[in-house]
């Protein structure tokens, strides 16, 4: 997000507005959500990536005065607010990526499983709309449980008769930003510099930070990688418990979704160069869903890269072996929720 927002920022000032046209793409990205814990500094750090030239804030309440305060941002994208269903279909419309942050965060004892009654139906309303309005966006799922939304969300595209796999992504960045935070304090390392890929899910033991294929190369004692790997997987309920009844993360939430949303942009954009983790379709273990590494390109996922899950320590084998009964069991909740309604 700071890469190419921070060059834009400090030359803005100084060229004119024609100077600024030619270097802009004009992505539109939507919001659904938007006037959340999250979803409020989501869209303002997407309305200062270069490559948007206009973001939908959705939300079912509050949402005209969010998109009335970030109007007043002299970025060069547009910010348009929506009110409720009636507004839903307009906010989708002709939108190039749709984030979904809508939902209820967990508060202090529950698990993100714990969400999944409340925010299933709302994760299901919304797809339908996007489905309905934008069949061809990029669809980054934030609400949790992200292990069950991602799958029912598949299910609904499938439905619909719309169903891309290519172009739905439960968004797990969080848990790579956390990685990399974590690994670059405790080695003492460049924090600019240090990539660790996360694989699984995106809950409690099924988060698989593959600390042995952090980049650049370093080393752990099987101490620091059980530390680590459990800060890792702990981190969210760190903030959970930090903020004591006022919900989860936010801040970091929406810094990492808008660091998926840029990629995501800089791919459709023709960057050939672009790898995320993210939750997705996947054949690179007999789940239906995984989170890996992934290329993306102007149609989405152009590879699933399963060369991540070789040459794993004891450790880290161990702990894929123990998540997939887990990840499954939340796959199938997730598909199961979309058939018993029907
Ligand atoms: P929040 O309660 O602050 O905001 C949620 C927003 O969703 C509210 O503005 C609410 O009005 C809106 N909303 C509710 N129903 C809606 C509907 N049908 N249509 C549109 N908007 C609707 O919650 P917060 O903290 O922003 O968290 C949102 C979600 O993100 C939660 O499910 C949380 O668990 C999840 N989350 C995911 C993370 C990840 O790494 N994927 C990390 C942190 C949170």
């Amino acid at each position: 997000v700071w890469e190419s927002f921070k060059p834009k920022l400090g030359r803005s000032n100084l060229r004119t507005k024609s100077q600024l046209l030619p270097q802009a793409s004009s992505f539109k990205v939507a919001v659904l959500g938007a006037a959340g814990g999250i979803g409020q500094p989501l869209s303002l750090l997407i309305k200062m990536c270069p490559l948007v030239s206009a973001v939908h804030l959705y939300d079912v309440a509050n949402v005209k005065g969010v998109a009335a305060d970030l109007s007043h941002c002299n970025t060069p994208s547009q910010s348009l607010g929506f009110t409720g269903e009636s507004e839903l279909a307009n906010s989708l419309k002709d939108v190039d990526v749709v984030v979904i942050p809508a939902g209820v965060p967990r508060r202090s004892g529950m698990t993100r499983d714990d969400l999944f009654n409340v925010n299933a139906n709302i994760v299901k309303t919304l797809v339908e709309a996007v489905a309905d309005n934008a069949p061809d966006a990029f669809i980054h799922i934030i609400s949790n449980p992200v292990n069950s939304t991602v799958p029912l969300a598949a299910e609904v595209l499938k439905q619909k008769g719309v169903y891309d796999p290519k172009k739905l992504f439960g968004v797990t960045t969080l848990d790579v930003v956390r990685a990399n935070t974590f690994v670059a304090q405790k080695k003492n390392l460049k924090l600019i510099d240090v990539d660790v890929p996360v694989v699984g899910g995106h809950a409690g033991i099924t988060i698989l930070p593959l600390l042995s294929k952090t980049r650049p190369s370093v080393t752990f004692t099987d101490e620091e990688a059980e530390e680590l790997t459990v800060r890792i997987q702990n981190a969210g309920t760190e903030v959970v418990e930090a903020k004591a009844g006022a919900g989860s993360a936010t801040l970091s939430m929406a810094y990492a979704a808008a660091r998926f949303v840029e990629s995501s942009l800089r791919a459709l954009d023709g960057d050939g160069d672009v790898y995320e983790c993210s939750f997705v379709q996947s054949d690179i273990t007999e789940l239906p869903f995984f989170a890996s590494r992934v290329k993306l390109g102007r149609k989405g996922v152009e590879a699933v890269i399963s060369s991540d899950l070789q040459g794993l320590t004891n450790y880290e084998a161990k702990a894929l072996d123990a998540l997939k009964p887990e990840l499954k069991a939340s796959i199938e909740k997730g598909m199961a929720f979309v058939h018993k309604r029907m």
